[in-house]
């Protein structure tokens, strides 16, 4: 059974700006409109769970415990069980969503799968999120500039983050096709 959820610990302004970037990586990549829009409303969901968490934890300055950072992990199955028995339309794709953007290409990520058993969604929700996490103030630590979150993404793209993915995004931080996404800069 889950916890009670806290809608207040919800990041509106994350989820948006990973929502916007997610559907322009998307269309950049050549998916079909319909495609990017299920991915971006999936985008919008994707740490739905950790309204599931303490408070007091994910809003903790400094570095995390190991048993903490295994209790933050929980929101990708919390995410996943709420969404996947909800009505709302597209609910697959936010349920797998929720549960695998913290999986990466080499296995690596919290559950461990690799390369395409990590649906695409999941595999751009990866990036969007990455990309937005370093880009913006944290409690913990300060933003970065575009660049050097474009140099981390690339310097892993084909280990950690699926290379055609990668390179749509740089693609569109070279013409700036969002504003809301890359607004740290703008
Ligand atoms: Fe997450």
């Amino acid at each position: 059974m889950h916890p009670q959820p806290n809608y207040e610990l919800f990041d509106r302004a994350h989820a948006l700006r990973v929502a916007d970037l997610t559907c322009a990586i998307a269309l950049q990549a050549g998916l079909s409109a319909r495609v990017a829009d299920r991915y971006k409303k999936a985008a919008y969901l994707h740490d739905y769970g950790k309204i599931f968490l303490p408070a007091d934890l994910l809003n903790k300055q400094g570095p995390l415990s190991d048993v903490e950072y295994e209790k933050i992990k929980e929101h990708i199955s919390y995410g996943f069980d709420s969404l996947a028995i909800s009505k709302i339309k597209g609910q697959s794709t936010c349920a797998d969503v929720a549960l695998l953007h913290h999986e990466r290409l080499n296995g690596s990520g919290y559950i461990g799968l690799r390369a395409k058993a990590i649906c695409s969604a999941a595999r751009i929700v990866a990036i969007a999120d990455v990309f937005d996490a370093m880009t913006h103030d944290r409690p913990y630590k300060k933003a970065k500039p575009v660049h050097e979150a474009l140099a981390y993404l690339t310097d892993y793209s084909g280990l950690l983050f699926d290379e055609l993915f990668v390179k749509a995004l740089i693609c569109i931080c070279k013409t700036k096709s969002t504003d809301r996404c890359l607004s740290n800069e703008a």
